[in-house]
């Protein structure tokens, strides 16, 4: 079975209670459990993280390079700040989504640039947690696992 890792930063574990009218009500283990649901019907394999360390989010991108065929990343903050996570992803060799519940080119200035899309296969933004699934979708489709 083709798997995907699906990557979430920082303060993505306080979804549900954060600025609820831009991320909406669901929380992390709300998204995980749906994207979980998902995988089996697209018969991926879906291992779903969250932290709130660049240098961790570093660590499993690295992983991925013998363990997945896919990454699905939300990088939130880091996504604006982070070289080392672009250098990860660019060390990875296969397919990455990148994936932003708001539409972060029509929010403030300092969001429109992600450093993240330089490398990303796929962007997918403002649609809240549905994003998470569209980006399977498009995994299963490229993987054709299906
Ligand atoms: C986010 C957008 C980022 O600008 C922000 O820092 C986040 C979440 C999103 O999913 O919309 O934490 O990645």
């Amino acid at each position: 079975m083709k798997k995907i890792l699906i990557v979430n930063g920082p303060n993505l574990n306080l979804l549900g209670t954060r600025e609820t009218a831009i991320y909406g009500e669901l929380t992390l283990a709300d998204i995980e459990n749906n994207c979980q649901k998902l995988g089996q019907e697209l018969k991926l394999e879906i291992e779903f993280l969250q932290s709130n360390y660049e240098g961790q989010l570093v660590d499993w991108i690295q992983q991925a390079r013998n363990d997945a065929d896919g990454i699905i990343i939300n990088p939130a903050a880091y996504t604006h700040t982070s070289i080392a996570i672009l250098d990860a992803l660019k060390a990875y060799d296969g397919l990455v989504a990148e994936v932003h519940l708001s539409d972060i080119k029509q929010r403030e200035s300092f969001r429109h640039h992600s450093y993240v899309s330089l490398r990303a296969d796929k962007v997918i933004c403002g649609l809240g947690a549905e994003g998470y699934e569209v980006a399977m979708r498009y995994m299963a489709e490229q993987l054709g696992s299906l």
